[in-house]
This record gives C-alpha cells, sequence and structure tokens, in this order.
C-alpha cells in the first residue's frame, strides 16, 4: 500500500503530532509522517518526533514570507502530499495557503464556526454552549475558516473551567485528526463549496442532550 506524506507542523506540546504518530504506526494506516517542522526550537513536539525517527525541522524565520519560502523546501524536499498544522501558532502566508489549497488541514479546538482564533474554549464557557468539541477543515486565507472535513462534539459541564473542558477537547482531538487524515489520504473525500462529502461514511444517529435530565 502507498502511504500518503504528510508534513506536520506544530509550534508546542504536539499531542496531536502524537496522535497522528501512532495512528500511522499501524503499516496498515494509509498515511505516514515524513517530516515535522516547527516554528520554535523549543517545541515538545520536537521529542516526540525524534522519538519516533521522524526528521524534524526548525524554521525560525519570523517573516511569513521567509517562513513559507524555507518551509516549502523542507516540504518538498521530504515529498510531502499533504500539510497537517497541529498547534502551528503562526499566521500563514497567503501564497502559501494557495499553494497548499485542498491538501493542507488544520485542527480547532471547538465547533467551527463557533468561537475560530485563540482560546476556544474559554469562548466556549463564556459563550454558555451546552455542547462543544473540535473541528478538522481544510485551511483557507482567513484564519480558522475553510471547508469542514469532520467534527467531534463533547458535553460541557457546570463544573468546567477551562482546562477541563480543554483536556475533554483533547482528548477528542486525538481520535478525530487521525480519522480525518485516513478519509482524506484514501480518497474519500470531495470537496463541494463549503461542503467536504465524504464517500461510504457512516454517521451517527442520535440525538445528544444535555442536561439530559
Ligand atoms: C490543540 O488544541 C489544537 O486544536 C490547537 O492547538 C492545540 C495543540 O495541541 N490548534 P498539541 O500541540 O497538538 O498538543
Amino acid at each position: 500500500m502507498r502511504r500518503l506524506r504528510v508534513g506536520v507542523l506544530i509550534s508546542g506540546r504536539g499531542s496531536n503530532l502524537q496522535a497522528l504518530i501512532d495512528a500511522a504506526a499501524d503499516p496498515g494506516y494509509p498515511a505516514e509522517i515524513a517530516v515535522v517542522i516547527s516554528n520554535r526550537a523549543d517545541a515538545a513536539g520536537l521529542a516526540r518526533a525524534a522519538a519516533a525517527g521522524i526528521p524534524s525541522h526548525v524554521v525560525p524565520e519570523n517573516d511569513r514570507a521567509a517562513f513559507a519560502a524555507a518551509a516549502q523546501l523542507v516540504l518538498a524536499d521530504a515529498g510531502v502530499e499533504l500539510v497537517a498544522l497541529a498547534g502551528f501558532m503562526r499566521l500563514l502566508h497567503d501564497e502559501f495557503v494557495a499553494a497548499w489549497r485542498d491538501r493542507m488541514v488544520n485542527i480547532h479546538p471547538s465547533l467551527l464556526p463557533a468561537f475560530p482564533g485563540l482560546n476556544a474554549q474559554r469562548q466556549a464557557l463564556a459563550a454558555g454552549v451546552k455542547f462543544s468539541g473540535c473541528t478538522v477543515h481544510f485551511v483557507r486565507a482567513e484564519v480558522d475558516t475553510g471547508p469542514i472535513v469532520a467534527q467531534a462534539v463533547v458535553p460541557v459541564e457546570d463544573s468546567d473551567d477551562e482546562a477541563r473542558l480543554a483536556a475533554r477537547i483533547l482528548a477528542a482531538e486525538h481520535r478525530l485528526y487521525p480519522l480525518a487524515v485516513r478519509l482524506l489520504a484514501v480518497g474519500r473525500l470531495r470537496i463541494d463549496g463549503n461542503r467536504v462529502l465524504v464517500s461510504d461514511s457512516a454517521t451517527p444517529d442520535f440525538v445528544a442532550l444535555n442536561p439530559s435530565d
């Protein structure tokens, strides 16, 4: 089986990178992590890449165009076919976004289009929503926009603070990102305007009430 070559961009902890590394450890998984790029030398995710024997590069350029140029070289050199942003905290140059159009995805800790930008979990608590979750989407020039590939929903509990809600969402992220990349890698996604249609998909048949009693 030919595996899709994925380049993962990180800035920090790298727990979503780890989820992708763990998924790709299964030889039956249709994607492999070819290279990791971090814009920060102190990103903990770099050690995760090293532990998995995945080459990594620190591309610290602050200027967007300079970062894009340097990152493109690394991605091309590694034969990357899909870019996965995983806690990558820098804005990307428009030309970089255009170059990877429909071949770059991001994971965000809210049910987009609600709560884009920073501190999505804090935004959800402030808005008083009873459910939140996470979203994997194709990347477009506007931050946290783009056709939605997949979402996971978690309840918001009365006792939640930002950290508790973030932890619940993060556990969902670690399931959702490998699923979304798998669907993409096997060619089951078709972008139709703002929608991503998933062939042969099993959609859950449920209504979740919160509170449920
Ligand atoms: C995640 O919550 C992700 O949704 C957001 O940044 C966080 C990154 O966490 N974009 P990690 O570095 O993958 O642990």
